[in-house]
Order: structure tokens, then sequence, then C-alpha cells
């Protein structure tokens, strides 16, 4: 394979999407249509053209048509939910779908070349069945996903950390929306998440909301009345501004922002300047802050580790930029971050490197500082090269199991087989016997989630192995195996090794639409606009 068909890497993120390659200069991000490093990851339909706009175009869309713009579909990939686009309505990996075809087309445009395959992102924590609807988002979008890598992972290839030896790595992602924090282990080339944690509620926007408070509680106290926040052009002027200064304050100690015009909810108008320190803006944010780094706390308890165990701290996510943030995270750890690459773009070039490695192209160290101790990044030649790529190991997000019973009281019961938080690909062998003699089927319940009950957890599939000869209960020898590969893809498979008869299944979970608009685009899916 060469770099003119090289797949590119996607951050599919719940706010901005980013795109990136390898080149022959090294990895790089694919500015879309409009030259924007990062797309929004909106979709808005258009009833004029009847033709779906994607990207910033949506998003300025979203304030005057919110019936016909979906935001933020990351948060319900993997369930049923639908999503109304104008007349139609659509499932999660068909709105995924469209952000993806968007993103594929300008960067095709960009690159001149046709693309026909990807690596995308996921959380680390995304169970089976949100992996899969992400892979299935790819489909429909046209291109064959090569890999659905977890995003902490792809943090450590975007630094080259993978060629180092026995370290152990903190990945602190704050995005739009979410918060995620992972802990990593790297070795001889093994990149292995040890466990994740984070809040799904918890982000870069939630700072935002903060400044429009204050904002809004500043305006009350000297003008007897807050701004029209219910008057949606208002709310949007007031957030905007909010967003403006956030950035502003991450390079600058105070920023100005002028809102001329502003209406208040007693109907007054005033001209009013925004004016805010560093500072201050440290202080009314301190909560979400803190929640981070309350969350983290937590984590490496339930881990069993102590900040100064880690040898690197990543941040990734554009909220990191913030500097209450950076020496907040610096203090927990004893240690400075690492903040040389972007950190709206680490993901994405991590899954470009991925996507190098899986097509055995040379790929330089992205590294700026040279922190990759190996010889062949010392040499200046590549960091990873064919031999050395390294396999890399996720976590199970969820423990996987089965439904057994009790012989003596048929009470039935969950029985783990694969616990979350081991490194996938795995695989559990269990010995099982049927509950009563003559049968001729054995009916296997395969359930996933943390509980350690049946009903707190989720059924996600089901196996009948059978009809084997019907025999005396002693005389059964039967065998179940669980097994997840590392795109999170599980089969489940019973043998009656007495009988030799076997069953295997491969596991949709709750994810099963596939069937449906199997074999390229889906033909009802609207159209990009252009
Ligand atoms: N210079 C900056 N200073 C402070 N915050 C910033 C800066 N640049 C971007 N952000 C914030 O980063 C957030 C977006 O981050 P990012 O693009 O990483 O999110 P995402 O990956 O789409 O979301 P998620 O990780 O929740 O899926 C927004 O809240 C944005 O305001
Ligand atoms: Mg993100």
């Amino acid at each position: 394979m060469t770099l003119s068909n090289l797949p590119i890497g996607i951050d599919l993120g719940t706010t901005n999407s980013v795109v990136a390659t390898v080149s022959d200069g090294g990895f790089e991000v694919v500015p879309n249509a409009r030259g924007d490093k990062k797309t929004p990851s909106v979709v808005s339909y258009d009833q004029d053209s009847q033709s779906v706009f994607a990207g910033r175009q949506a998003d300025n869309r979203a304030i005057h048509h919110p019936e016909k713009t979906v935001k933020s579909v990351k948060r319900h990939m993997g369930t049923d939910e639908t999503f109304s686009l104008g007349p139609d309505q659509y499932h999660p990996e068909e709105i995924s779908g469209l952000i993806l075809k968007k993103l594929i087309e300008d960067a095709g445009n960009e690159l001149n070349r046709p693309l026909s395959n990807a690596v995308i992102t996921v959380p680390a924590y995304f169970s089976d069945a949100q992996r899969r609807a992400t892979k299935r988002a790819g489909e429909i979008a046209g291109i064959d996903v090569d890999r659905v890598l977890p995003e902490p992972t792809a943090a450590c290839l975007a630094y080259g950390l993978q060629s180092t030896a026995g370290k152990r790595v903190l990945v602190y992602d704050l995005g739009g929306g979410t918060f995620d924090c992972s802990a990593v282990k790297i070795d001889d080339g093994v990149i292995e998440t040890l466990g994740v944690d984070g809040a799904t509620d918890l982000g870069g926007d939630d700072y935002d909301s903060l400044i429009v408070n204050w904002v809004a509680d500043t305006i009350a106290d000297e003008y007897g009345s807050p701004p029209a926040l219910n008057n949606p052009k208002v709310n949007q002027r007031l957030f905007g501004a909010a967003k403006e200064v956030k950035h502003e304050l991450s390079s600058r100690t105070s920023a100005i922002h002028q809102l001329p015009f502003l209406e208040l909810q007693n109907g007054d108008t005033i001209d009013y300047e925004l004016n805010i320190t560093r500072g201050e803006f440290a202080e009314i944010t301190a909560g979400p802050t803190q929640e981070t780094i309350d969350i983290m706390n937590g984590f490496l308890n339930d881990l069993g580790l102590t900040p100064s165990q880690f040898d690197d701290v990543l941040l990734v996510g554009g909220a990191t930029r913030i500097p209450a943030i950076r020496s907040a995270v610096e203090q927990f750890f004893g240690q400075e971050p690492r903040t040389d690459l972007n950190p709206d773009q680490i993901v994405a070039l991590g899954a470009a490197t991925q996507a190098a490695i899986l097509n055995d192209i040379e790929v330089p160290a992205v590294s700026t500082t040279n922190i990759v101790p190996s010889t062949e990044a010392s040499q200046g030649e590549a960091a990873i090269n064919e031999g050395s790529n390294p396999i890399l190991i996720d976590a199970l997000p969820r423990t996987l199991g089965v439904e057994l019973q009790e012989p003596r009281t048929n009470d039935t019961y969950f029985q783990p087989l694969i616990q979350s938080g081991e490194s996938i690909p795995a695989r559990a062998e269990i010995n099982v016997t049927p509950v009563r003699a003559h049968q001729t089927k054995t009916r296997f319940t395969i359930y996933q989630g943390d509980e350690g009950t049946l009903e707190g957890n989720d059924e996600i599939g089901e196996l009948v192995l059978g009809p084997y000869p019907p025999k005396e209960l002693d005389e059964y020898s039967q065998r179940a195996t669980m097994e997840i590969d590392s795109d999170g893809i599980i089969t489940f498979t019973a043998v009656s090794l007495d009988a030799d008869v076997s069953d295997t299944t491969e596991i949709e979970t709750r994810f099963n639409r596939e069937e449906e608009t199997l074999g390229g685009t889906n033909p009802d899916l609207p159209a990009l606009h252009r």
C-alpha cells in the first residue's frame, strides 16, 4: 500500500470531529472544505433543497431550526432511538454516517484522492453495541472501517509512546461535553488499557454555561433585571460571547467582549461590556475542574494506583487548554502534563498513526520532544516500522457472562466469563452440564454488565446448542466459549463434546440493524447539501 491509498484517521467527537492522515512529511490534520481543522458533529435538514447540511453550516442552523437539527448524536450510538431530520426518522448510526460522509468527501477533495477506508476512534468505555454502531456509520458513509480504536490508545500513538517500555500513562480528556480519564500501560509495543472512568455530562461547554450564569447575575445586580435568556437570540449571543472569552482566557489573563443592545428580561436594552479576568473565570468554574480531579482520585483508588505512579500524563480535548485545568492536573500528579501536541488533534493523529500501522507504512514519530528512547527514534528514523508494529489492547468495558442454573434449587444466576477491565482480545471457557437427563438442547442466554445479577445486566444474545442425542446426566460433556476480538466483536460457541455437535453465534447485542440496511449506503438517507 502506498500513501496514495492510505486510509485516514477520524476522531468522531460528540461536539467536533477531526480527520488526519500521514503524508510524506509526517502526520497532518486534513482541513474541511471551509479550511477548518475541526468540523462540528452536527447535521441539519434543509427543507428547500431537501438535503442535509453537515458541519459548521448545520451548527449555524441549530438555533433557528432546532427540530431539523441533530447535535451530539454520539451520546446515543448503539441505542434504538430515532431522530427526525425533516420528514423522516433516522437511527444514530445513520446520523453519524452523514457526518462521516461529509468528513470523508471534504477530506477526499482536499487530498485529491478517493477515500475508501478509515480508522475511527471511540471512547474507551464504548460497549460492543456502540462500537458496532460506529463501524456501521462508516459503512453507511460508504467506507470500510479498518479499526475502531479507543481514544486513549490513539492519544498514546500520537505521542509515539508505543515504542516505550514499561510505561504507565494517564490520558485526561476533557472535550465539549464529556470527560474521560484512562489509565494505559505500554510495554513491548503493547498498549493496554488498565481502566477507564469519567462523566458523560461534564465538559468544556459547562464552563460556557457558568460564564453565562455569572454574566446574568452581574447584569441583574447592576440593572435590576437579568438578560432575556429565554429569547433564543439573546441566549445564543451570550453563549457565543462566553465561549469566546473562555477561549481568549486560555492565552490572555483578561478578556473583554462587547454586547451592544442586549435585551433584558424587563424589556430594557443595555450596551454591556463583558469584562472578565482569568482569576474570576477560574473561580466561577472551580466546580467542574474539581469534579474531574475527584473522579480521577476515585478512579486511581479503584485501580490501586497513586498519581505518582504515572510516567506521563497526556492532555486531550479542546477544554484542556484552560490554564486552571492544566494546573489542577499538574498539582494532582505532581508532574507537568504533556501539552506539546494540539489537544484537539491528538486523537485524530493517533487514528492516522493506526491507519499507517495497519498498512505497514513507515511513519515518523509525531512527538516534538524526543521522549522516545528507542534506537529507531534517536536515529531519526521511523518510530514504528515493519516488524515492530504495536499490538493494541483495549479493556473490556463491561463484564460478559451467561445465565446458568443451580441444579438443586433451579435458581438461575449470572456467571461472569470475561470480566470488565480485562484486556481484549480475550477468551474464556466453561464446562457446563444440561439440567435434566435426556435433554437434547441447551439454551445459553448471554448477558453483559457489572451488576452481578441477571436482572441488573443487559441480555445481549442467545444460543441454542443442539439437538444432541439424549443421555444420562453424568454422560454429558459440554463446553461454552466466549471470545471477544480486537474490534470488540463477541463470538459465543457451545460444544457438545460427547456428541460432536457445536453451535456458534456472533453477538449483535442490542445493535441489530445491520441486515436492514446492509450493502452500502442506505438509499433512504437524504443527500448532503452541496
Ligand atoms: N482555546 C480554548 N480554550 C478553552 N477551551 C477551548 C479552547 N478551544 C476549544 N475549547 C473547548 O473545547 C471543547 C471542545 O473540545 P473537543 O473538540 O475536544 O470536543 P469533542 O471531542 O467534540 O467532544 P467530546 O470529547 O465531548 O466528544 C469546547 O468546549 C471548546 O469551547
Ligand atoms: Mg473528544
